[in-house]
């Protein structure tokens, strides 16, 4: 037995092929919707591995959900490791990917550091940066070196206080010309997925149509080759009012499994997200 098979892996998880950067890339090809929720403790991600879910994500989002926060901008890279080495317990054939916290991607010597780390001790598969521009520098530094990363672009929560509040971002004529300037410059960069937060719908389905990578919508519209939640959000656990990208997969149903399963299963028809869960 080794480290790896530990307590909070379920027994009984169908065995799968192991979800990768290339298989992911061949699903936008054929047209397959990508699964990912977030996680950030072995328990939740041995859930998200039984039901078969394609990439699980620690997101910074942890500050808020697990810890408490108003914002992500606390989180250091001592948390993200914790809770990335204790969700790639959880986990076989998911992808796993984890967030650069706040200030993390400051230089390219920093998120080499960071990222080293996430991979090396916490497990991760993929690193998610926010943000283009500067970003690109640290991510064709990463993508030089093998380390696989997927960027976040549109409601950037790290920019939070720059965007004045957690806002819809690309609309209007010239900040819709900018994100997509901003996607292909991630992807050229050395990206390999995207993650487009709280977009037009039409702005979201055009660059999925442009990008060769999988562009991954949480408030993008169902036209993106997968989507994303926070799993508390899914399973209707967070405190105050549900944001409207998101959906509570636990009402109506016994258990978190079944959750889960719905939301893959409405991912993956395309009845996930609905026109009122987008903008
Ligand atoms: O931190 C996070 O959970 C995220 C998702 C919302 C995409 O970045």
């Amino acid at each position: 037995m080794t480290e790896r098979h530990v307590y909070a892996q379920d027994p009984n998880a169908p065995e799968r092929k192991a979800v990768t950067v290339p298989a992911l890339r061949a699903m936008k090809q054929a047209k397959t919707r990508i699964t990912m929720l977030t996680a950030y403790d072995a328990s939740f991600a041995a859930k998200l591995e039984a039901a078969g879910i394609d990439v699980a994500l620690v997101g910074d989002s942890l500050g808020m959900v697990v810890q408490g926060h108003g914002s992500t901008l606390p989180v250091t890279v001592e948390h993200m490791v914790y809770h990335t080495a204790a969700v790639s317990r959880g986990l076989k054939s998911t992808l796993l990917v984890a967030d650069l916290p706040f200030m993390s991607d400051r230089d390219v010597a920093t998120a080499m550091a960071t990222a080293t780390r996430l991979v090396a001790e916490g497990g991760a598969a993929m690193v998610k940066i926010e943000g283009a521009g500067h970003i690109c520098e640290v991510i064709s530094a990463l993508a030089d070196r093998a380390i696989p990363v997927c960027a976040h672009l549109g409601l950037t929560p790290q920019s939070v206080h720059k965007f004045g509040g957690y806002r819809v971002q690309g609309k209007g004529e010239e900040a819709a010309a900018r994100l997509l300037a901003d996607a292909h410059a991630v992807q050229k960069a050395g990206a390999d997925m995207l993650v487009l937060e709280c977009v037009p719908s039409a702005l979201a389905a055009g660059i999925t149509a442009e990008l060769e990578i999988p562009v991954i919508g949480i408030g993008a519209g169902a036209d993106c080759d997968g989507q994303v939640l926070v799993v508390y959000d899914m399973l209707g656990l967070t405190a105050g009012k549900r944001p409207r990208f998101s959906k509570d997969f636990l009402a109506g149903r016994d258990s978190v499994a079944a959750a889960i399963e719905a939301y893959i299963k409405d991912v993956r028809s395309g009845a996930f997200p609905a026109p009122e869960h987008s903008f």
